[in-house]
């Protein structure tokens, strides 16, 4: 893992954008997975800059969603698709063909992952963004006796129903969709982004390069090729 301690969220963000870019430059048709929360916004909005400026270079982009809350209707202003609507679906103009997303309310959501399952196994994901959150999971990968490989529905920790896309919505999601490890670990390239003072914590655990399920972001040190770019508030200097 090739950690990259930067001095600002904006630094970080515009460091995330030019590693897209330039990838976007020798690979048009390049799949990205896209994670949604508070941390990868900004790199979003630069790239949506990139967009105005040469939406050429995102004519072939194709986009999988790494997760999504369960049980929720899918226009729900807490979904990660509300999030990837307004980030990147509509502002890098991707078409529903070049985009792969779990359903948020699906009749049955084993079937769901299975679908999703499918579409991916047909691909390669070329940039895997990712977050982690406060308790350590990547995606809806929680801190678990054991973690999953493929997609698959998650119980959601409590940690992760205090993240601020659904904690003040009455209607609680009651699951998550996402993928699972070898989803993510079968990724060309991981670019990790944390940022914040409420990340410090999970931060210097990961940074411990202690592999243990009960922090699945830190079986990323097992793949040739992440790039963590941590803001320098969320990095303990005591
Ligand atoms: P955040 O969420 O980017 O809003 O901190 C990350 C996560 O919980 O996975």
């Amino acid at each position: 893992m090739m950690i990259d301690i930067c001095d600002s969220y904006e630094e970080m963000s515009r460091k995330a954008t030019d590693i897209v870019v330039e990838n976007l430059r020798q690979h048009r048709d390049l799949m990205l997975c896209a994670a949604t929360g508070g941390t990868p916004t900004r790199m979003y909005e630069l790239l949506a800059d990139e967009y105005t400026d040469s939406p050429d270079l995102f004519s072939g982009l194709n986009v999988i969603k790494l997760d999504e809350w369960g049980g929720i209707p899918m226009n729900h202003a807490g979904t990660c698709e509300s999030y990837l609507q307004q980030y990147v679906i509509y502002p890098l103009t991707v078409s529903s063909k070049r985009y792969i997303s779990f359903q948020s309310d699906p009749e049955n959501p084993k079937e769901e992952c299975l679908r999703v399952q499918s579409l991916l196994n047909n691909r390669v994901i070329d940039i895997c963004i990712l977050g982690i959150g406060i308790n350590g999971h990547i995606a809806f990968n929680e801190p678990a006796d054991f973690l999953h490989t493929g997609c698959h529905v998650a119980e959601l920790s409590e940690k992760s129903l205090q993240h601020p896309m659904v904690s003040s919505e009455e209607e609680k999601p009651k699951y998550g969709l996402t993928l699972g490890m070898r989803d993510i670990l079968n990724s060309k390239l991981i670019i990790l982004l944390i940022n914040g003072i409420k990340k410090k914590e999970i931060t210097k655990a990961l940074l411990s390069e202690e592999i243990t399920t009960r922090l699945p972001a830190s079986f990323l040190w097992l793949h040739p090729n992440v790039i963590c770019l941590i803001d320098k508030d969320a990095v303990d200097t005591a």
